[in-house]
């Protein structure tokens, strides 16, 4: 039987879901906007916003959809995954009580107290301000400020990282937030690790590590990820395969203690010097970071869609062993002041043997606008990060102008300096 699945979301994450199932299945998206890649690959799209329950159950029940993939979180978090259920459209995407170990950070670090699960920093919840800044004058140590709530990546100060102590506070202040969470502040290098869950299953595949500040040399504000590398290993090579190990045994309790989660868990961690800490979990698919994994994915995601909704045990995962890398071309003045409905041309032809992913970009009558978010993304694939890296920088011109790259990502450079890190961290 040809499944007919519908996917959620309209951004390069998207995109690659998108490319990861077109060849397998009768393909219908809906988004708020109009990504030309997803749109392309689709036997139909419609435009809703991705948190409108009601029309995207219209919609999957309109194209007679057999399985749902939902992309984004915001989506989760308006209880998508639930209403498609309910309509007898299984969905690969936690419904919103499970998607809580995103959306809600002070319920994510209490469940991971309760459940012992490993690699939780200290911390403490609040819900009244001044009680928070209390406890930043108090705490010996820098801390992690972060707003209970869903901010994009953007909401969370660190002190003596990003902002002095009278910072964070004049931030927790200022910023209106009624929920924080006040959490010791994790020192290392980053990586992530997605993992495919249903029916008490986890299947996982090779650690990314995402650049979240603007600027090269990892300056400037947060963003949503300015792009992405990863190695022809599970591991990246500032870890050991006992460190990839270790993360996928956090990432295990997470899914024993939470038996009716299904679809992608999303582990963010710290390598430090004591081994890996839990930044966060999200309840979907990193992007960039789904970019890096989806393109290396040999097992068919939809083998893996099936399995799931059947009740059966998820298929072992077969990967390439090719590394990966990801540059996002973003608008300029993106995060805080993105210049939004600029038209862009995209020349995918001038990619070489990159691959080109659309993000959230708008194509109306007359072109392809930027947005306030990330507008495109080039990913290579080689046998080193060196060469995929190569390739993703030759194809960087398909973006054309009017966007703004971080070129240091995946560069030798850069990769070499986080090895470094690892080894000053581990006294080496
Ligand atoms: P989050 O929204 O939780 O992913 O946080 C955004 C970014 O803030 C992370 O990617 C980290 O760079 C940083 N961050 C979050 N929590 C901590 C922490 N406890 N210690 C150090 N940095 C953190
Ligand atoms: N790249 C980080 C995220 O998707 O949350």
């Amino acid at each position: 039987m040809t499944e007919t699945v519908l996917l959620i979301g309209g951004g390069g994450r998207e995109h690659a879901i998108a490319r990861a199932l077109a060849d397998d299945c009768d393909l219908y998206a809906c988004a708020s906007n109009r990504n030309p890649g997803i749109r392309g690959l689709a036997d139909g799209f419609e435009t809703v916003d991705e948190t409108d329950t009601a029309g995207v159950v219209a919609y999957a029940e309109a194209v007679g959809a057999t399985l749902a993939v939902v992309g984004p979180e915001k989506a989760l978090a308006a209880g998508v995954a639930d209403a498609l259920d309910d309509a007898g459209v299984y969905t690969f995407g936690p419904r919103e009580a499970e998607a809580r170990i995103e959306t809600d950070k002070a319920f994510q670090r209490r469940f991971m107290r309760d459940e012992s699960v490993p690699g939780c920093p200290d911390f403490e919840t609040f819900d009244d301000v001044e009680a928070a800044c209390e406890y930043v004058d108090g705490y010996d140590g820098d801390l992690a400020v972060k707003p209970a709530g869903l901010t994009g990546g953007k909401g969370v100060k660190v002190t003596g990282d990003q902002v002095t102590k009278e910072e964070a506070k004049a931030y927790l202040r200022e910023s209106g937030y009624d929920r924080v969470v006040l959490e010791e502040r994790l020192v290392g290098e980053e990586f992530t690790v997605q993992g495919f869950v249903a029916n008490g299953d986890l299947r996982t595949t090779p650690a990314v590590q995402d650049h979240k500040r603007a600027y090269e040399g990892d300056e400037g504000p947060n963003t949503g990820g300015m792009g992405s590398y990863s190695d022809a290993a599970f591991h990246l090579p500032f870890m050991t395969g006992s460190d990839y190990d270790d993360a996928v045994e956090i990432m295990e309790a997470v899914v024993d203690a939470l038996p009716d989660y299904k679809g992608v868990l999303y582990g963010q961690f710290m390598l430090t010097a004591e081994g890996p800490k839990v930044i966060e979990f999200n309840a979907r698919f990193g992007d960039p970071e789904a970019m890096n994994t989806l393109p290396t994915l040999e097992t068919p995601f939809l083998d893996v869609l099936v399995a799931a909704r059947e009740g059966e045990s998820l298929p072992a995962l077969d990967v390439s062993a090719e590394a990966t890398v990801c540059k996002y071309a973003v608008p300029e003045g993106y995060p805080d002041d993105p210049s939004a409905g600029t038209r862009i041309e995209i020349d995918e032809a001038s990619a070489g043997d990159a691959l080109v992913f659309y993000a959230s970009v708008d194509e109306r009558e007359d072109g392809v606008y930027t947005t306030t978010s990330r507008s495109v993304a080039v990913v290579g694939l080689a046998e080193t990060i060196e060469a995929a890296e190569e390739i993703a920088e030759r194809a960087l011109d398909a973006a054309g102008e009017g966007l703004r790259v971080r070129h240091d990502i995946g560069t030798a450079d850069l990769v070499e300096g986080r090895v470094r890190h690892v080894r000053e961290l581990r006294g080496e």
